[in-house]
């Protein structure tokens, strides 16, 4: 019998619950009340009742919304974030997006101290809607699999159940530290493949190297969660199952953006991008059972074997806790790793290439851990690339991956003098935030200095941390780039390792140069790059 979930019926251990003064009802995480101090409460019941009501939000009207969005309205064509951008000049800096077709109204908020109010009261079982689509295919297609809807999807106790099994396979150090040799080995075939596929003349990349990049972290991120080297880099039959697959993926990303981000019908009617999600979903689903189900064997088989609980890796252990939570995890692994892993790289790129005396430095520190070209990774030298780590941090601050972060209010709460009710859908607009002056100094120049603590400055980047006071103090919640709390990114540090790894072995063997216009992000969930990736790559001569 499965040992999930009643082994892993528990609530989130102690040090993923958020710091606050709310106590949970065991009834529902909703009924949140005040508990330290009868103050708050009176103070909070006095705040409620002078604000204004929640009808009151400013925003466009439904009918604007469906004129604006509708095939040849004026917003049909533009970029989510755009659109954004023109409500914020239009309505300030807190406004309402009305639900339609069965979707809920969204509230957008670009002021820090709101982030602060929604982290702080979010509860332990934080709710982040959305992705309704996928969790329809997963609850009412696929019910057979998917025991949960999945850490992307899923809410209230079934979500915390999955979380607080996974959490201590997928957090843990000493287990993400295994993968370095085989995520090593993954970024050296795509640099040996740039190699093969750069114009030999201008020593530039191919316009559709995004699709090479995709396919560097699908076959990075089928190692953790199918323990497979799918042979995804090179090239692929366009009738073999992992084309297939890496085709699902794709169509899977543009189409939340279809049905889920964008206004859309399909829960009313069903359109033909539903049936074609559906697809999509049911491909992915079958390419990952298969290759569990190779996995769970191989594993039964050499099981006994086993002298070292430490050397076992991630698909393995969360096969001992069920092959349905592997399952799942390992789809929502494949779902939620590729585009998000490719996108951060492709931004830390381009900043480096923009940045030369940057690109410098961090080649300097690559160069002092991997002497040679084909000196290895490993967990030692990589503790030492501070001010790599912090190119890719400043880089995530300044083209990030996810403009914004999503939360259902976990209780009643006043927002700008607004009165926004318990599970109120509220998008924080971090993108703007990290933008500001006042709040990032020098907010437009690439420094990944500001990052670095004094101590660990070296002397080549002094002169620059002496002209920006870089030391001030980050003010909190204006930089979430993995999201917060009990529901913050469950594959951050094995994204982490993944761009550490390819970006150590890129910068050791090339000088990369950009030579066209400003590289554009197409925003949805993720943002994703549209420019074509024609990045130069001079082969470094050390
Ligand atoms: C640069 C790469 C990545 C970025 C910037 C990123 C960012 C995020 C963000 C912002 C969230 C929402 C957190 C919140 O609401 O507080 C999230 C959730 C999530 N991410 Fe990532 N992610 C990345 C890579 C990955 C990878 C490689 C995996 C898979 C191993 C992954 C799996 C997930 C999952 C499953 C969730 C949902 C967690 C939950 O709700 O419990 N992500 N990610």
């Amino acid at each position: 019998m499965s040992k999930f979930p009643a082994r892993f019926a528990v609530s989130l251990p102690k040090l993923m619950r958020p710091s606050g003064s709310y106590c949970i009802s065991h009834r529902s995480q909703h009924s949140l009340v005040p508990s330290s101090n009868q103050n708050d409460s009176d103070q909070f019941a006095e705040e409620w009742k002078t604000a204004m009501p929640y009808e009151q939000l400013p925003g466009p009207t439904r009918l604007s919304l469906f004129l604006d969005f509708m095939p040849g309205g004026k917003y049909s064509n533009r970029g989510i974030k755009e659109v954004i951008r023109i409500y914020h000049e239009k309505y300030g800096s807190i406004y309402k997006i009305p639900g339609m077709f069965g979707k809920q109204d969204i509230v957008f908020t670009f002021d820090p101290k709101d982030y602060q109010t929604l982290f702080r009261t979010e509860g332990i079982w934080p709710l982040r809607l959305g992705l309704d689509s996928v969790d329809f295919y997963r609850h009412k297609r696929r019910p057979d699999v998917f025991i949960n809807g999945g850490l992307g999807t899923e809410q209230g106790k079934l979500w915390a159940d999955m979380r607080s099994a996974v959490n201590p396979v997928m957090m843990q150090t000493k287990i993400v530290q295994l993968y370095i040799p085989t995520i090593d080995k993954v970024a050296d075939d795509l640099i040996q493949r740039m190699k093969v596929i750069r114009d030999p003349v201008t020593l530039e990349l191919p316009a559709n190297f995004e699709d090479e990049l995709n396919r560097w972290t699908l076959e990075a991120i089928c190692v953790i969660a199918l323990d497979t080297r799918l042979g995804l880099i090179g090239k692929l039959d366009k009738n073999s199952k992992e084309q297939k697959f890496i085709n699902a993926v794709k169509a899977f990303f543009r189409l939340i953006d279809e049905l889920d981000v964008r206004p859309s019908c399909w829960k009313v009617i069903r359109t033909p991008k539903f049936y074609e999600m559906m697809n999509a979903s049911e491909v992915i689903t079958e390419f990952a059972i298969e290759h569990i189900q190779v996995a769970k064997k191989n594993y039964e088989s050499r099981k006994t074997s086993i002298k070292n609980m430490k050397d076992v890796g991630v698909l393995e252990r969360l096969i001992e806790i069920d092959s349905r939570v592997a399952t799942v995890m390992g789809i929502d692994m494949i779902t939620a790793g590729v585009d998000t892993t490719s996108s951060g790289l492709v931004s830390t790129l381009y900043n480096l290439a923009l940045n030369p005396d940057k690109q410098e430095l961090a080649r300097q520190e690559v160069l002092e851990k991997l002497p040679q070209k084909d000196s290895l990774l490993t967990a030692e030298n990589m503790k030492h690339m501070p001010y790599l780590r912090a190119c890719i941090k400043e880089s995530f601050r300044l083209t990030p991956v996810v403009d914004s972060t999503f939360r259902g209010a976990g209780r009643d709460l006043v927002l700008q003098g607004y009165r926004i009710p318990e599970g109120t859908g509220v998008a924080m607009q971090l993108w703007h935030t990290q933008m500001q002056d006042h709040v990032y100094n020098q907010a437009a120049k690439f420094l990944p200095e500001r990052w670095l603590r004094s101590n660990k400055k070296s002397k080549s980047v002094e002169n620059e941390v002496e002209k920006c006071p870089l030391d001030e103090p980050i003010m909190p919640f204006t930089y979430l780039p993995f999201g917060f709390g009990p529901r913050m990114c469950i594959g951050k540090r094995f994204a982490e390792l993944e761009i550490e790894a390819l970006l150590s072995r890129i910068i050791r063997n090339f000088r990369i140069e950009w030579h066209h216009e400003p590289l554009k992000f197409r925003t949805s969930t993720i943002n994703s790059p549209i420019s074509p990736l024609q990045f130069k790559m001079i082969d470094c001569q050390l």
